[in-house]
């Protein structure tokens, strides 16, 4: 008998439409992952009991964990559809339920909108300030230590998984967030994004941004790239008490 796989899935036509589970059972192939298993839907969206729906929608670009578009709930926990190997997730033949993020609006489907977390780099200044495109010279030398500081901080795609799972990241709370935080981080390390760390800091000071935080530590469970987010919220808070109590010499 041909091997298949099942999967459950919430679908919504649009952000205020009900919404529903439907099940769909497509071939099972060697190495397949969510999105290939998505993929077939999309070719014959027909569910498990025969009937023919509208295919279901997601998100993909790079399909290597790297672009963080293909994030959604699988079985229960936020990671990236790219990555979610069919054999490893249902090894058994499992039902593979899979449901839009919830922490962001829900746009169709397992499309979510992510803006709010690029709103949030706005927001902290993730960026290093070029002061027009004439010739600055070299800039300041970053030391192996810093750099080995930054790199794993640097490795965030804004998928989305810390906000998920955090449960200060809510209706009641207009908490930033880990991700933002971490680049602050970041972006503060750098020898020429140091020169806007007061900035920074400035955007995520108070309750909103990292007094925000329970310590729940339910962000670094998730994130798909072991970024060190409680000890960047750590160095951040750090940094803004600082800032507080002796920026006025700085003035
Ligand atoms: S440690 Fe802070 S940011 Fe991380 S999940 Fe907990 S409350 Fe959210
Ligand atoms: S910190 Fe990790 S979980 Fe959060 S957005 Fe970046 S990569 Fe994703
Ligand atoms: S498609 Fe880019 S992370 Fe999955």
């Amino acid at each position: 008998m041909e091997r298949t796989v099942r999967l459950k899935i919430k679908r919504q036509d649009g952000p205020d439409a009900r919404s529903r589970w439907e099940e769909f059972v497509v071939p099972w192939q060697p190495q397949m992952n969510v999105i290939s298993a998505l993929m077939q839907i999309q070719k014959s969206p027909v569910t498990a009991s025969g009937e023919k729906v509208a295919p279901v929608v997601w998100e993909a670009s790079c399909l290597e964990e790297v672009c963080g578009a293909c994030s959604m709930i699988i079985n229960g926990r936020v990671r990236q559809a790219c990555a979610a190997l069919v054999d490893k997730i249902a090894p058994g033949g499992e039902t593979i339920t899979l449901e839009p993020m919830t922490k962001f609006p829900l746009v169709r489907d397992l499309i979510v909108d992510r803006s709010r977390m690029f709103d949030d780099l706005k927001r902290v200044k993730a960026w290093i300030h070029l002061d027009g495109s004439h010739e600055l010279g070299p800039g300041p030398r970053q030391s192996q230590e810093n750099q080995e500081e930054a790199y794993p901080l640097s490795r965030c795609m804004t998928c989305g998984c810390c906000l998920e799972a955090c449960p200060q990241i809510n209706p009641r709370s207009s908490f930033v967030g880990p991700a933002a935080l971490n680049q602050v981080r970041l972006f503060n390390l750098h020898p020429s994004g140091k020169m806007h760390a007061k900035e920074r800091l400035e955007a995520v000071m108070g309750e909103d941004g990292v007094g925000g935080c329970g310590k729940a530590q339910n962000c670094v469970e998730v994130c798909p790239k072991e970024i060190p987010l409680v000890d960047s919220i750590a160095s951040v808070a750090r940094q803004t008490t600082k800032q507080l109590l002796f920026g006025w010499l700085l003035k």
